[in-house]
Order: C-alpha cells, then sequence, then structure tokens
C-alpha cells in the first residue's frame, strides 16, 4: 500500500467507514422467510465513521475524515454531506471501480438492525496520512483490521477505538488503545466473554477490567438509554442518560457518543467531563430519523450537558 506523506494538523482525525444508508421502517422484524411491509424508506449518509466524523465536527472539534468511496454519486453524496457538516474531506479517496459503502437498516419500535455491503470500504488503495500532529486518532472496525492496526500504531495523539461491529480484540491493538468504547455486546466479544448484561453494572465493570488488564487504558461502555460506564484502571465513572422523550430511531447514536467523546478530549477535557457530553449526545441522537439527523442540535450540548449526572461507583465488585 503507497504511503502518503502528508501532515495533518486538525485535533481530530476520524479514520473509517463510509456507507449510504437505506433505511425502513417497520412496526415489526420479519421472521425468517417472511415478507413484510415498510411503511417508510429514506436513504442518507451513514457509516460508523463518517457519521463520527460529523457527529465531532458539528459539536465543535476540527476534524480530518479518511476514508474511501467510489468513484459514483453515492460517493459524491456522502462527500458533499461530510463538508456541509463541517468535517475535511480531503483525506477520502475515491476508489475507481468501487461502489460506495451501502447499509440496509431496519427500523422497528426504538431497535434496528444493520447490514453493511463495505464496497470500497474494504477496497483502501491508497496509505494513511502522517498523524503526528493530531490530539485524537479515532477508528472503529467497518474497514479493515490492519489498516486500524497501522493507525494505531502511527497515532501520536490519543488513539480511540470504538471495536464496532465486534470482533475478538488482539493484546496488542488493545495495548495501543487510550480508549476503547464498546456497548455491552461488543464488550463481551471483545473480551472473549459470554453476552453481557447492560443492566448487570458490576459484570459491565469486571469485563472492562478485564480488557484495562490486558493493555487498553480506559474501557467506556455504552448502555443504550441507561448512560455509559468508564473504567480506568483507578476510577470507575457512570454518567446517566437524562430523560429522552421519544426515541424516534437509535441509529447512528452510538456514533454520535464516539464522536463529541473524541472531540471533547481534543478540546482537552478529563475524560468524565468527555462522558458526559457524549451521553448528551447520544440521548439528542436518538429524537430524530436517520443517522446524522440529530447532530446538528449539537450546538447546543455545552447548555444541555449539566443535565446528564455522573455518579461515582464503587471501584471494586
Ligand atoms: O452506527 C450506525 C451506522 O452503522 C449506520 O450509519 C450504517 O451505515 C452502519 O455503518
Amino acid at each position: 500500500m503507497p504511503n502518503r506523506e502528508t501532515q495533518v494538523s486538525d485535533r481530530v482525525v476520524v479514520i473509517g467507514s463510509v456507507n449510504i444508508d437505506h433505511t425502513v421502517e417497520v412496526a415489526r422484524f420479519p421472521h425468517p422467510g417472511e415478507t413484510l411491509l415498510a411503511s417508510s424508506l429514506t436513504s442518507s449518509v451513514g457509516g460508523k465513521g463518517a457519521n463520527q466524523a460529523a457527529a465531532a465536527a458539528r459539536s465543535g472539534a476540527s476534524v480530518l475524515m479518511v476514508a474511501a468511496v467510489g468513484n459514483d454519486a453515492e460517493g459524491a453524496q456522502a462527500l458533499a454531506t461530510l463538508a456541509s457538516a463541517g468535517v475535511d474531506t480531503s483525506g477520502v479517496h475515491r476508489v475507481a471501480d468501487a461502489r460506495t459503502g451501502s447499509a440496509w437498516i431496519t427500523v422497528a419500535a426504538s431497535d434496528n438492525t444493520i447490514l453493511v455491503a463495505p464496497g470500497a470500504n474494504y477496497q483502501w488503495s491508497q496509505g494513511l496520512p502522517s498523524l503526528r500532529q493530531s490530539d485524537v486518532v479515532l477508528c472503529q472496525l467497518e474497514i479493515p483490521v490492519p489498516l486500524v492496526e497501522s493507525a494505531a500504531v502511527a497515532a501520536r495523539g490519543r488513539f480511540v477505538l470504538n471495536a464496532a461491529p465486534s470482533v475478538r480484540l488482539d493484546d496488542d491493538l488493545l495495548r495501543r488503545c487510550g480508549v476503547l468504547i464498546v456497548n455491552e455486546h461488543e464488550l463481551a466479544e471483545s473480551a472473549g466473554l459470554p453476552d453481557v448484561d447492560a443492566a448487570d453494572t458490576q459484570r459491565v465493570i469486571a469485563a472492562s477490567r478485564s480488557l484495562i488488564a490486558r493493555g487498553t487504558s480506559a474501557v467506556v461502555t455504552t448502555l443504550g438509554g441507561r448512560g455509559a460506564i468508564l473504567c480506568t484502571t483507578t476510577t470507575t465513572l457512570m454518567a446517566a442518560t437524562p430523560p429522552t422523550p421519544e426515541v424516534v430511531d437509535s441509529t447512528g447514536a452510538g456514533d454520535a457518543f464516539c464522536g463529541v467523546f473524541a472531540a471533547r478530549l481534543a478540546a482537552g477535557d478529563s475524560l468524565g467531563t468527555a462522558l458526559r457530553y457524549a451521553v448528551t449526545a447520544g440521548s439528542l441522537a436518538v429524537r430524530h430519523p436517520t443517522a446524522q439527523g440529530g447532530y446538528e442540535s449539537f450546538a447546543r450540548l455545552p447548555d444541555l450537558v449539566d443535565q446528564t449526572p455522573s455518579i461515582i461507583e464503587e471501584p471494586r465488585p
């Protein structure tokens, strides 16, 4: 893979996926073999990387997106949407003969299912830019894992990994993570454990500590409507989601969390303050349809963050 030695002075660099999301809304999920009629169909820009970059930029960070899209109309649409969110897209490559990634999303009540056809996200032809001047490098796992590993090695600022979609993480990558962000299922998979119940706080803390023992400095577990738990070697902190009027679409809420968390770390906030901002962002994101639909409201985060309480938990079960 050729190496592009470009200097990056942006404070948050997001290296990850870009998709076009095709979302159908249904009353309930179909059973295998069953056909149902959807009440609506929308297409919008998504992808965990693009969502996180947009969320970070909408909350005020200077953001460079490093990604691969196809040389097609969908790739152009994604670039335009990211630019309108304030993201520097100069690190997004157009891959000839590849299709822009696509996601097929079913939203039923407050839950969703997502299938991704990665397209260009798995056909990168470019190397990574120099990451020497970035404050935070933020990755997810919708691009080839070796690229994420290279980014972790090259990052000079904090390396934040959102381990989604989940895989069993190897110790070398874990050791390079300043912060690992997971939901309860990804927590279990990353730790190599049977599923963890988000309501079982002590089990979440124990699984986080097992990952810290393997090398990561901090683990943040998002707990849906309950908030999120942060564990480090010395502290356990829980930030509780403020009352949320109605969950319209939870797609992209985890990405809002990750993007805003990275943005606040780049701004110099403590882990605890970044956690409260991120939980607040997640609670705003679920009030709007589509992944990035609620991100414009992130300009209001500094006024709303005080509604997100944090609770210090006992450090050990
Ligand atoms: O996290 C939500 C995202 O996952 C969607 O935007 C979809 O593209 C998939 O990548």
